[in-house]
């Protein structure tokens, strides 16, 4: 069998107001049509092609990378029938009456495989249609039924009569047909409607015509058919995802302290007994072992946490790291390459980049690890800086373990501190620091004697 699937994405999209098409808007951090395409390859299709008209170029540039897809030119746009046309010469098979195309939409981005799995299968060698029952059908295209109840023809809002528009039942405009009878049947359709547009739909009524069957399929969840033309939709569809994703997440034990400010923009992977406070954001790949807890409005972007690491509010982790045990924030900022060891703490106000915190190690008030390898068991004073770039080069800190580095003090890169040192308190390192000794790089204090203030003239 021949699977292909042509995704329709060439509309304007007037509504969204934007210089972006429309089918580049995203639902939770993706495009729409990353999302259809997404579900598509799940289905492990021959062939996906995706029909592109306004914004072509951008369209097409952004999934540049991405050898899989096929991509034909609509222009101008003559009507979803119209469409899947311009696909025609790229479609493979049609020799097996096994060979079929599912036709999607690149605005309808939440359909899921399983759904399609389904329509597919309830096509046999004929068509299927996705359909749904509305209380407010308006504007959707009718699903006519006989006597019988099979499904008839399509019949497009703008040109049915009062009676099928009382029909509740309508077209998601997703469906599949058997290849080679698709083919046939769009050399069949015409123009001759209300809007002066070739309609796919119309190939349900050739397809009864030709005494090929025609079934139908609805979707497990009805938000998954539900379309973008507005901002105001595609903050409902996000409203909607959000909550979906959040009832996954429920569902295999993760405690959400407020599933409706939620956001997940990726993949949020959670150990048991996982526990996180609202209004957080999780991006790209998050993995969340066993009792880990997130404080509220925390930002984790590509970040590994190890069991029971809890992150305190307002914490800002991204391509970050930490084992188990670690305690990170209040106020907390881990940019990429921040790596924390088993037990370490970071505190309120403290940035680390590139820098690994080894075990035991602590640095809990203001300061900026950037560059730095740190041993175990070190403590980081408050206020400490490594000046790892002088306007031009990085360079690297190391502090090995049990060192003890005071309050305020400067570490001018490259510059080594060696196990079990200790640096006074506002010290500005310029040299390596000997292991087991007090390095310290203060003016002496001195008082002067008899010194009065200024008084006022
Ligand atoms: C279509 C269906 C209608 C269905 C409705 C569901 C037809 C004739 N009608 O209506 O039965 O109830 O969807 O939303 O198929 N597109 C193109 N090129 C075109 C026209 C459309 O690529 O020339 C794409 C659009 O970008 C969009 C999709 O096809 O992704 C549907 O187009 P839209 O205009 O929204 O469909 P309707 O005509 O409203
Ligand atoms: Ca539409």
């Amino acid at each position: 069998m021949h699977l292909n699937i042509v995704i329709l994405a060439a509309g304007m999209g007037k509504r969204m107001q934007s210089d972006l098409p429309k089918v580049l808007h995203s639902i939770a951090g993706k495009p729409m049509l990353s999302h259809v395409i997404d579900s598509a390859r799940q289905l492990n299709p021959s062939k996906i092609i995706v029909v592109v008209g306004h914004g072509a170029d951008t369209v097409k540039d952004y999934f540049a990378q991405e050898n899989d897809l096929g991509f034909a030119l609509q222009m101008p746009q003559h009507g979803t029938g119209h469409a899947v046309q311009q696909a025609v010469d790229q479609l493979v098979g049609g020799n097996d009456s096994n060979d079929m195309t599912l036709v999607l939409y690149g605005d309808v981005p939440l359909v899921q495989s399983d759904t399609l799995t389904k329509l597919i299968q309830s096509a046999g060698t004929g068509v299927s249609v996705l359909t749904e029952t509305l209380a407010d059908p308006t504007g959707y295209g009718r699903i006519v039924r006989d006597a019988n109840g099979q499904v008839h023809r399509i019949v497009e809002h703008k040109d049915a009569t009062p009676e099928e528009l009382k029909i509740n039942e309508v077209n998601t405009g997703i469906l599949c047909a058997p290849t080679a009878h698709l083919k046939n049947w769009l050399t069949r359709i015409d123009n001759n409607n209300a809007q002066g547009e070739y309609y796919l739909t119309d190939i349900i009524g050739l397809a009864v015509k030709d005494g090929v069957a025609v079934n139908a399929a609805q979707p497990s969840a009805n938000w998954e058919t539900l379309g973008v033309n507005s901002r105001i939709q595609q903050a409902q569809l996000e409203r909607l995802w959000q909550a979906e994703q959040a009832r996954r997440l429920l569902e295999k034990g993760v405690t959400l302290a407020d599933p409706n400010n939620f956001n997940l923009r990726g993949e949020l992977i959670c150990g048991r007994d996982v526990f996180i406070d609202t209004g957080c954001v999780f991006e790209g790949r998050v993995v969340l072992a066993d009792g880990v807890k997130i404080g509220p409005n925390c930002v984790l972007r590509n970040v590994e946490l190890g069991q029971n690491t809890h992150v305190d509010a307002f914490s800002h982790l991204e391509q970050a790291k930490a084992e188990d045990h670690a305690v990170i924030g209040p106020y907390a900022r881990l940019r990429p390459g921040a790596s924390l060891g088993s037990h370490s703490h970071v505190g309120n106000f403290v940035e680390l980049k590139k820098t690994r915190l080894g075990a035991y190690s602590k640095a809990n008030h203001l300061s900026y690890l950037g560059d730095a390898t740190i041993g175990e068991k070190v403590n980081i004073g408050a206020g400490t800086i490594t000046c790892n770039y002088d306007g031009v080069n990085k360079f690297q800190t190391i502090i090995e373990d049990g060192a003890f580095i005071g309050s305020d003090t400067q570490l001018v890169a490259p510059v080594t501190v060696g196990a079990n040192a200790t640096l006074g308190a506002g010290t500005t390192l310029t040299k390596d620091a000997p292991a087991n000794q007090l390095t310290i790089s203060r003016v002496q204090q001195f008082t002067i004697a008899n010194w009065k203030r200024p008084t006022k003239k």
